[in-house]
């Protein structure tokens, strides 16, 4: 899929840019000072990603830059030209959700969910590295994202149950 957007004028400060965000190429051009994250949701449209503290701190901005999960809000667009990135909304294949997404539907691993996105794309690349963890170790690996509401207990359930479904899926846990 092929899809491009533009805005005024391009001058000296706009830069010829290409995003393939989850499958779907997109070209355009963009000021050097606009962050990915709002690139994704203002220009793309992909509103999985939340904004919070925009200093790097809540993790709400989280996707995945060339597999590896990065809050989005510490990027510049021009800084991910020619990236694959992966938002939330990447995760569901044909209507099916993803494992993580089950395993926090099922754990009630969200209250309001604005955290939700960036723990589950910090979760998926933390378990690429970590197949099988400990509570603590999962508790350490999601350190960088803040949630406000659960207290945090049922997204470790949540994320301990993605390793055993991933397990099962692909023996070595590949998320
Ligand atoms: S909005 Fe990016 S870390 Fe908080
Ligand atoms: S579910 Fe509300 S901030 Fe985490």
């Amino acid at each position: 899929m092929f899809s491009e957007y533009m805005y005024g004028e391009k001058n000296m400060s706009e830069h010829d840019i290409t995003l393939t965000v989850n499958n779907t190429e997109h070209k355009l051009v963009i000021e050097s000072r606009r962050l990915l994250i709002h690139t994704l949701r203002d220009e793309l449209g992909y509103t999985g990603p939340n904004v919070g503290c925009e200093s790097s701190l809540c993790g709400a901005c989280t996707v995945h830059l060339n597999g590896s999960a990065v809050k989005s809000c510490t990027i510049l667009a021009v800084q991910a030209n020619n990236a694959d990135i992966t938002t939330v909304e990447g995760l569901a294949q044909h209507g099916t959700l993803h494992p993580i997404q089950s395993s926090f539907q099922e754990e009630h691993g969200l209250q309001c969910g604005y955290c939700t996105p960036g723990m589950m794309m910090t979760a998926l690349d933390f378990l690429k590295h970590h197949p099988n963890p400990s509570r603590d170790e999962i508790r350490e690996g999601l350190e960088g994202n803040l949630c406000r509401c659960t207290g945090y207990h049922n997204i470790v359930n949540a994320v301990e149950s993605t390793a055993k479904k991933l397990a099962e899926i692909s023996p070595g846990g590949a998320a």
